[in-house]
């Protein structure tokens, strides 16, 4: 139903090899999250107990100098900012350590970041904005409130996306590492697992950065 433009690629934010995500067990989650908004209490303890395993070291293995670009680009060629302020209200989502802070605080009226996993918060780095411990399935927000949703490296849910957003908003997705991300969708697939969520048509602006791709989508 909706249009995908794509934009051409632009030089570099490698994150390297880092394993494989060959059935990778969060890739398959990620694929059910976004076929049927399928999560339950068994998925919300092994995702949370796999995040907050990691979280002392994550900081320390993914931020890099170039870590922000992607999600830089998605902002300004995507067509998210306007005139220097890139949103009024806006979540990041599964946001971690929030690595992106060093970036994005300041940029908006009002930033906050949320994330299922109390281990990330709680290592997140100096700078971060305001921080919630909530469930991206369920969030504690009213509807249309946002006016951008980041979500990197983050599961997709559909329905709570749309409720969410405000009629203009903007859907933010990036995969830090492009198909090699476990918990990465194409853009056609962001898309069809809004529309099939939503029973409307949603445009997106996709390109990459490096290794990294990104998408803005928006309802159209
Ligand atoms: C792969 S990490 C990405 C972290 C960060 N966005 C980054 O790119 O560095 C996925 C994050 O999403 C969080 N997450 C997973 N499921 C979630 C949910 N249902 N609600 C909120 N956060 C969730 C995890 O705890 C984890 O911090």
């Amino acid at each position: 139903m909706g249009t995908i433009t794509h934009l051409s690629g632009i030089d570099g934010a490698d994150e390297g090899t880092r394993g494989t995500v060959v059935n990778h067990r969060m890739r398959q989650v990620t694929e059910l999250v976004a076929a049927d908004g399928t999560w339950n209490e068994g998925l919300v303890g092994e995702v949370r107990d796999l995040f907050d395993s990691l979280a002392p070291d994550w900081t320390a293995t993914r931020d890099h100098p170039r870590r922000n670009l992607p999600v830089l680009d998605a902002l300004e060629r995507g067509g998210v900012s306007r005139g220097g302020v890139d949103g009024r209200t806006v979540l990041e989502l599964g946001a971690g350590t929030c690595i992106s802070a060093r970036d994005l605080a300041g940029r908006f009226d009002t930033f906050v970041a949320a994330d299922l996993s109390w281990g990330m918060l709680s290592n997140a780095v100096d700078g971060a904005p305001p921080l919630v411990c909530a469930d991206g399935s369920s969030l504690p927000l009213v509807d249309g409130v946002l006016d951008v949703l980041i979500l990197q490296n983050m599961f997709l849910f559909a329905a709570e996306v749309d409720r969410c957003l405000a009629a203009d908003g903007a859907l933010v997705w990036v995969n830090s590492r492009g198909p090699e991300t476990p918990i990465h969708l194409s853009t056609g697939a962001v898309v069809d697992a809004l529309e099939s969520a939503t029973g409307v048509g949603w445009d997106a602006v996709d390109s990459t950065v490096g290794e990294a791709t990104w998408a803005v989508v928006r309802r159209a």
